[in-house]
């Protein structure tokens, strides 16, 4: 994600994480996993992945893998994040 540098600090981002997050949770997509700035996402409400027991299947520095239940009961599921095809990882 990035928004323009003169129109940073707007409001922009948030609105677009925001938006992002509420669609994803209409599609019925229970969770959501970032790799991100680790001062940034919190404030959605993603915490560390790492504490929920998910991985990265590629070497991130711990805090920058963060874990978000869109709303979803119970603990977030455990185990390595797998990349879709295009990603080649
Ligand atoms: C990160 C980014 C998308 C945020 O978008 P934005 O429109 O500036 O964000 P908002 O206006 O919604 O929020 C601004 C807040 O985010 C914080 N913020 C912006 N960039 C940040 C960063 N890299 N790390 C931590 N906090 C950041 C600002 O300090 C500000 O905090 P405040 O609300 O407490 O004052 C934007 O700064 C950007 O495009 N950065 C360059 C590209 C990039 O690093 N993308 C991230 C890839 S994961």
């Amino acid at each position: 994600m990035a928004v323009r540098p003169e129109l940073q600090r707007t409001g922009a981002g948030s609105a677009a994480v925001r938006g992002v997050l509420r669609a994803a949770a209409g599609m019925g997509e229970r969770w959501v996993v970032v790799l991100g700035h680790p001062d940034y996402y919190p404030r959605f409400g993603f915490t560390r992945a790492s504490a929920h027991g998910i991985r990265l299947p590629v070497e991130v520095p711990d805090e920058a893998a963060m874990a978000l239940a869109l709303g979803a009961d119970g603990p977030l599921p455990r185990g390595t994040v797998r990349y879709a095809a295009p990603f080649g990882i």
